[in-house]
């Protein structure tokens, strides 16, 4: 059970972005990457709890942040909630990103997917790991909403199908672009790892790109889930073990973040 602090609007309504804060002992254990699994009512509907991934993590001061977009009935209910309620949510759950020891930092986002890299980023820079954040949107509109939940990720860059902010194009145009480029400095014969979230379509071609230049990359997948804590196997998503065999994992206990190599792209 948590303690709403904060659930606002973030932008533009038409943009349907909320930054939801709560007072929590989960926020002394949550990791970048894991998420939280909210009753967004007491109400006996929508009976599934929705889950959302942990954006900020504030160990010291106890409280976690998660931003999310307003889709249907859940975020919706979850968005009337007010400062001074109570939060009903499972978590910190799941296995998040590993955090680099060194080297350097890609995090490579597609619209709302950026929410789970924030906290990574957050602890890479913690550790002194630079990262950069390579994020594609729909259009201006969605970063003149969005843009400063990455400020803390100093080195930006952001790409619009319509061109209409950033580069023309998408994420993955800035990664292949990106990767072209000559690495300087110190991070020249640094190792450098990714991580990634995003619709499944980006995912699968950020993955074909990390694989052709053995970029360490890890993803994090966001299937409908319902129990959220391994039992009901309704999150059960195809992949590979470290043998190369098929297996099947459930996103929610052995995920939702996964070494590339280990999904097996459809
Ligand atoms: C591990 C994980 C982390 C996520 N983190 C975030 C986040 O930080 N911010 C954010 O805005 N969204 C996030 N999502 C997606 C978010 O859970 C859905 O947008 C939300 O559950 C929609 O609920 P709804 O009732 O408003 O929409 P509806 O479409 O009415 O939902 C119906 C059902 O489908 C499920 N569902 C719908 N869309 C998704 C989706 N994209 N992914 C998974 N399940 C879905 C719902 O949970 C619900 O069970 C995450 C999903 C997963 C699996
Ligand atoms: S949602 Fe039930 S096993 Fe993953």
């Amino acid at each position: 059970m948590g303690l709403i602090i904060e659930n606002s609007r973030l932008g533009a309504p038409e943009q349907k972005l909320y930054r939801l804060v709560f007072e929590s002992e989960a926020a002394r254990t949550a990791q970048p990457g894991q998420f939280v699994h909210i009753r967004v009512t007491a109400a006996a509907a929508p009976l599934l709890r929705r889950p959302l991934s942990v954006a900020a993590i504030d160990a010291a001061g106890g409280r976690l942040a998660v931003y999310y977009r307003l889709k249907g009935q859940g975020t919706d209910l979850l968005s009337q909630k007010r400062p001074g309620e109570k939060l009903d949510f499972l978590g910190p759950l799941g296995r998040g990103f590993t955090v680099p020891a060194a080297g350097e930092l890609l995090l490579i986002a597609g619209g709302v997917g950026v929410f789970p890299l924030l906290s990574l980023g957050e602890e890479a820079g913690r550790r002194g790991i630079p990262s950069v954040l390579l994020w594609g949107g729909e259009n201006r509109a969605f970063f003149a909403a969005a843009a400063a939940v990455a400020e803390h990720i100093p080195v930006r860059r952001l790409a619009t199908a319509d061109g209409s902010f950033g580069d023309r194009g998408l994420v993955t145009d800035l990664l292949t672009s990106f990767l072209a480029q000559p690495r300087g400095g110190g991070a020249a014969t640094a190792v450098r790892r990714a991580a990634a979230c995003g619709p499944y379509p980006m995912l699968k071609a950020v993955a074909a790109t990390a694989r052709a230049r053995r970029l360490p990359l890890e993803v994090s997948l966001e299937t409908t889930m319902a129990c959220g804590i391994g039992a009901c196997l309704g999150c059960a998503s195809p992949g590979r073990d470290a043998s190369g065999a098929a297996v099947m994992r459930r996103v929610c206990l052995d995920g939702p973040v996964f070494p590339a190599e280990e999904v097996e792209w459809l």
